[in-house]
């Protein structure tokens, strides 16, 4: 009797500890990186369950921080200006904003950060012979940026000051959380890398841009339930509604500067339209989005243009390296679904037309893509559904020159980077004349756009952790570069 009492109850004990096992061990799986996080699934609608990127120990990121004596330039306070254009690109992203609503009651804080950002604005206005000063890993160079002093010193100055604060409010899957693999997968890592990385502060009276961290792709695949219908935004766009609410009552900030030095990153389709649910979100936060389409609303001086790459097991394994130009066989490729306003034109006028321009709507059995991509010199990237497409960076990851043809489309970066001197841009009226005009470009020059194209790289690559100079890097600093030309009217 006592023996079976026993058995009965060891059952029951095994019953307790066998789930709690599991859910433990699934912990500590989740801990190690967005490298394993959920991928994006979207004929699935099944719950998987908390998702929350886990904060591992900050001890096992690189630190960030510069060596002692690389400021060398004395910082220039400049004090009556405010509407400094850092133009990086040539393109005038000064952005003064005049908000004096809601006088605030103590900005002290304030105060010092806009004295703090002034500095970083002086600095990078007197940038040059950057050459002087030492980098540990890369020294921007070369006609890749349009002023790679410019760049580099307010990269610097961006590592030195930054700090970014992140709202802790909602919960997993929608928020701290995001796809790390499909072609949404900046989004989950970036979030990710957000909430781990050196510029996060814990102390928003410290911050000088704040982070929303919520995920479109995780919206449209977690709240949109019924896509047919008309209002099938409104259930999305409640929740980002709601949230705003949320951080905007709970905290001074929002209200301080209606928005306007916070920020987001959505790679989704739909993200530019979810940034509607909020109109301050959308004429005022920096959004961060793959769909740079400025006929919706994507304005280059405040948003951000951020690429698409597309990880299949959330890494850029097998994506990265390729032969040398000389072993490159074919002259322009392309291959992918025909949706969208350019694709039709493009196939029609080159589908199985020229052995030496392969486009395709499906490749020939048994031809990889990846191959197809390596063995050709240009890589025709035109717009699909949206202005966003990942063949851009698959392009420049495996050393093939990439061809936009897009409309209303912002690059990635475009800020710093002159895609010009590594990509070639293509009219959409110019497709009949599209093999014409890769064969005019002179060996000379495809072999320096080629060159560049693997300079260039370092600025798309993702990896765990990031790295200096890397995607991560980047997007920061496309926010920090905007927070730069924003001065928020804090009181007096
Ligand atoms: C997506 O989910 C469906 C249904 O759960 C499954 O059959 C399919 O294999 C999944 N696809 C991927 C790429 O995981
Ligand atoms: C700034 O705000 C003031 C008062 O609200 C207004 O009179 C002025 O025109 C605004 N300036 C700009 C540049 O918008
Ligand atoms: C304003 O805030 C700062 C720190 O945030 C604090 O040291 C200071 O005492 C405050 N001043 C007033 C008048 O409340
Ligand atoms: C880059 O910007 C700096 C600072 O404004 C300027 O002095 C320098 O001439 C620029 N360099 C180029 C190549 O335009
Ligand atoms: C911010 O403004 C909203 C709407 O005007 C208001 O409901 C909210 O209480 C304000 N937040 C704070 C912290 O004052
Ligand atoms: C960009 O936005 C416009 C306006 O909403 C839309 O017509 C177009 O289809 C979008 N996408 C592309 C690829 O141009």
């Amino acid at each position: 009797m006592g023996s079976r009492m026993n058995s009965y109850s060891w059952r029951i004990l095994w019953l307790i500890i066998l789930p709690l096992v599991l859910i433990l061990g699934f912990m500590t799986l989740k801990k190690s990186n967005c490298q394993i996080g959920f991928s994006y699934n979207s004929s699935s609608a099944v719950r998987s369950g908390d998702q929350k990127a886990e904060v591992p120990s900050s001890a096992s990121l690189p630190p960030i921080s510069l060596e002692e004596g690389m400021d060398m330039q004395q910082p220039i306070i400049a004090t009556q200006d405010e509407n400094i254009a850092a133009t990086i690109n040539g393109l005038d992203i000064s952005f003064s904003t005049n908000r004096t609503h809601d006088p605030p009651r103590n900005f002290s804080s304030l105060k010092k950060l806009e004295a703090s950002l002034m500095q970083a604005r002086a600095a990078i206005r007197v940038a040059r012979n950057m050459d002087e000063i030492g980098d540990p890993d890369y020294a921007p160079y070369g006609p890749i940026y349009w002023n790679s002093s410019l760049f580099h010193r307010s990269y610097l100055e961006m590592e030195k000051r930054l700090k970014v604060y992140v709202y802790e409010e909602g919960e997993p899957p929608i928020f701290h959380n995001g796809p790390c693999k499909s072609i949404y997968a900046m989004e989950g890592s970036f979030i990710f890398h957000m909430e781990t990385t050196k510029f996060r502060t814990r102390d928003p009276e410290k911050a000088h841009v704040f982070f929303l961290p919520m995920s479109s792709s995780m919206m449209v695949r977690f709240i949109s339930l019924d896509r047919e219908s008309r209002h099938h935004w409104s259930p999305m766009k409640g929740t980002i509604k709601d949230y705003v609410n949320l951080i905007a009552s709970k905290y001074p900030f929002w209200n301080r500067s209606l928005g306007a030095d916070h920020f987001i990153v959505a790679c989704h389709d739909w993200g530019p339209e979810l940034t509607k649910a909020v109109p301050n979100l959308f004429t005022n936060s920096i959004r961060a989005l793959c769909n740079a389409n400025t006929s919706e609303g994507f304005k280059p001086s405040k948003d951000v243009s951020i690429p698409e790459i597309l990880l299949r097991d959330g890494t850029m394994h097998g994506l990265v390296g390729g032969p040398s130009p000389r072993q490159r066989r074919v002259l322009a490729f392309f291959a992918g679904g025909v949706h969208g306003p350019i694709r039709p034109i493009l196939l029609e006028h080159w589908e199985n037309k020229d052995p030496d321009v392969q486009v395709h709507k499906y490749l020939p059995k048994g031809v990889s893509y990846m191959e197809m991509l390596r063995q050709s010199k240009y890589c025709i990237s035109p717009s699909g559904y949206e202005v966003a497409s990942p063949r851009m960076v698959e392009a420049l990851y495996t050393g093939c020159v990439p061809v936009l043809i897009k409309d209303h489309y912002v690059a990635p970066f475009s800020d710093v980077l002159n895609w010009k001197s590594f990509s070639v841009v293509v009219q959409i009226e110019d497709i009949p004349n599209l093999k014409k005009i890769l064969m005019g470009i002179s060996t000379r020059q495809y072999l320096r756009m080629q060159r560049r194209g693997k300079q260039v790289k370092r600025h798309f690559e993702v990896n765990y952790p990031p790295k200096r100079y890397d995607v991560f890097h980047m997007i920061l600093h496309s926010v920090w570069l905007r927070r730069l030309n924003a001065r928020i009217h804090g009181g007096s």
